[in-house]
């Protein structure tokens, strides 16, 4: 239904200027500018009356809760209540299973939250991971500079403000000042606002001074809540600051981490001498991050707090390959390329990365139409990275394109980092962060010589371009690319990395968007009534199964819906409840996302006959359907269903 509307707003002009008077034309245009506004805020209206349904279950059911509730909450920090809790759990154990348990070439770790200082100087994030913050001049609110949508209209510009009463005589402000209205807009609304911003400066009765207008496309100056102007942004670093032993002072100043990735990078020479792993390998690590993000929103979306699960992927640089195998092979086309080989280079490793990776949300029941594979645009992309594809999901807060399409928001960064963290490492430590790789020393003696100028050549001309980027010296950076080169010839180098970073929490919130879901389900006489429940695959779901006994107050049913729990418990979470009827009882699990429902009855006593003796009524949340099992069954038909 809302992508029905949202396809009404192809029409939408995007630029419209603002014009006083209206020709006829011009008119047309404008009613139907206002049209398809008052669409388009319908479309949104639904889609913040979904989301707004979405968060009051998370709520009601404890998937999340405000944090510091008690207080008044603290922006951009959530807690995750028993359902939430276990959901988030499940999510870590898939992603750990799937990329490390049941892989050869993958190795965990788990580091700390604080580390060296040195490491966030090495990994560029002391002095570049900021967003650009702007204020609005009129309420103070803070906004990214980055995400203000851009607007058109009229500016009014005014050059301060005097005091117009003779109380106030003399009292004057000086402060150059501007508000950008819509098109066809009263301008009596800018003059309002603007004498509001200078009353702030202490004029109690402003005149306004120096007005004239401006027409402007596409501003991002202006607050898009009020169309006061903003400061001009200012770069905020988002790390948060903290102190390592009781004194306060620049030497013990510590950050907490903003991504895990980095001890991974600082760990990578001990995990690989412990593994007795060889490239291509990698290295995982599930765990917090912070951020002092500038604007948190999006309920979970971009918290302060939150949780990353990150893989570096350590390969052959292109030319090492090239010397081992005689080629480096590239993508053959879109799609999965199969089980990894010998003669993969960084492209088709990063493809790989990024089939597994939506293979693995498939698993875990996000649809493959709910994702989006964005692949950067080379101006987006960091000035280490050569490619990186962000996994988006069609979040109901998503922007919509211009067909009404839900655009996605991301989930997770998939980025080829060629050797930029760990060379960055081995500058700031003087630690070598190069491995020895005994097939590399065998092939080179069997080159051409051509080819070993070739390999070396461009060996040495991409360690060149790294180390001048980096600011070393001409003559440093020319002889340590030499060294560097002569190096690769002797079998060392610095690992290449892939990088699949995905959020917890974000994932979290893609798999409760996704699960929601309001339906029709008969009630205990058959009247249908309406329910939401929670379509989680059996996978993630919080709970995985709820026994209940068909009446409390018959010790014989209780008794063996105390057993069939107890059978359940010691493999998978498992939810008792013996209060109610028993269709509120499924309702209950139903928004809770409870996949299972196993009933004790008075079949299972042998009351209806022998032959039941000992069978439950399994009960199935999405097709309501229920089949009779036996108890000594139960366990292996669950097993195989949540696997
Ligand atoms: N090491 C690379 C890295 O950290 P990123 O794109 O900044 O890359 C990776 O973060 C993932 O971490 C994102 O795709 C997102 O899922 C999650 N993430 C980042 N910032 C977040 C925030 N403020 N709140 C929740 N999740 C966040």
């Amino acid at each position: 239904m809302r992508l029905r509307l949202g396809a009404r707003l192809r029409g939408e002009p995007k630029n419209v200027e603002c014009t006083p008077k209206l020709s006829g034309n011009r008119r047309l245009l404008d009613i139907r500018r206002l049209l398809n506004k008052a669409v388009a805020l319908m479309v949104e209206s639904k889609t913040n009356d979904l989301m707004e349904r979405i968060v009051a279950l998370c709520k009601r059911r404890g998937f999340i809760f405000q944090s510091s509730e008690i207080y008044g909450g603290i922006n951009g920090f959530w807690d995750y209540g028993p359902p939430g809790a276990e959901l988030k759990r499940n999510i870590k154990e898939a992603w750990w299973q799937t990329m490390t348990r049941r892989r050869d070439d993958v190795a965990g770790l788990d580091a700390t939250i604080i580390m060296h200082p040195r490491i966030w100087e090495a990994s560029g994030h002391a002095t570049t991971f900021a967003d650009p913050m702007t204020d609005c001049l009129l309420t103070k609110k803070r906004f990214r500079a980055d995400q203000i949508d851009p607007q058109s209209g009229v500016v009014y510009h005014f050059d301060g403000a005097k005091d117009a009463t003779p109380a106030g005589a003399g009292k004057q402000c000086a402060d150059p000042y501007a508000v950008l209205i819509a098109p066809g807009k009263h301008p009596e609304y800018a003059r309002k606002v603007a004498r509001q911003f200078y009353q702030q400066r202490g004029v109690a009765n402003p005149e306004l001074l120096g007005e004239r207008t401006e027409n402007v496309e596409n501003s991002t100056r202006y607050n898009p809540e009020n169309g006061s102007l903003l400061t001009e942004p200012r770069q905020f670093n988002l790390m948060f600051k903290t102190y390592v032993g009781p004194v306060e002072s620049a030497e013990n100043m510590a950050w907490l981490r903003p991504e895990t990735a980095q001890a991974i990078f600082a760990q990578f020479k001990n995990v690989l001498e412990v593994s007795r792993q060889k490239i291509p390998f990698g290295i995982c690590q599930i765990g917090k991050a912070f951020r002092n993000e500038i604007n948190p929103r999006n309920f979970t979306f971009r918290s302060r707090e939150f949780e990353q699960m990150e893989l570096e992927f350590f390969i052959r640089p292109d030319e090492a390959v090239e010397a081992i195998c005689g080629h480096v092979a590239k993508p053959a086309g879109p799609g999965h390329p199969g089980a990894p080989q010998p003669d993969w280079g960084w492209q088709i490793w990063h493809q790989y990365w990024v089939e597994e990776r939506l293979r693995f949300y498939e698993s875990i029941g996000l649809p493959r139409a709910s994702l989006v594979e964005y692949w950067q645009k080379p101006e987006e992309l960091a000035h280490y990275a050569r490619a990186t594809v962000d996994i988006l999901y069609k979040f109901p807060f998503s922007k919509r394109d211009e067909k009404g399409e839900l655009t996605g928001e991301e989930l997770e960064g998939i980025a080829a980092r060629g050797d930029f963290d760990l060379s960055q490492h081995q500058r700031f430590s003087g630690k070598g962060m190069g491995v020895y790789d005994e097939e590399l020393k065998l092939a080179w003696p069997r080159l051409a010589e051509a080819k070993k100028a070739e390999l070396s050549n461009r060996y040495y001309e991409a360690r060149l371009r790294y180390l001048g980027k980096m600011g070393e010296p001409a003559a440093n950076a020319e002889r340590q690319a030499r060294e560097d080169a002569a190096n690769l010839a002797r079998g060392n180098y610095v690992p290449h990395v892939i990088e699949p970073s995905a959020g917890v929490d974000r994932l979290a919130l893609a798999l409760l968007c996704n699960a929601y879901c309001e339906d029709q389900a008969p009630d205990e006489k058959g009247k249908m009534e309406s329910r939401v429940v929670m379509r989680f695959h059996p996978r993630i779901a919080p709970v995985k199964a709820a026994v209940f006994p068909l009446l409390k107050n018959k010790p014989e049913l209780v008794s063996k819906a105390r057993e069939v729990r107890d059978l359940l418990r010691p493999h998978m979470a498992v939810f008792y409840d013996e209060a109610g009827a028993i269709g509120r009882r499924y309702r209950r699990q139903d928004e809770a996302g409870t996949p299972f429902g196993v009933t004790i009855d008075f079949e299972t006593l042998g009351e209806q006959g022998p032959e039941l003796k000992d069978t439950v009524t399994l009960r199935d949340r999405d097709t309501m359907k229920q089949q009779r099992v036996k108890m000594n069954e139960l366990l292996p038909i669950l097993s195989e269903k949540i696997r």
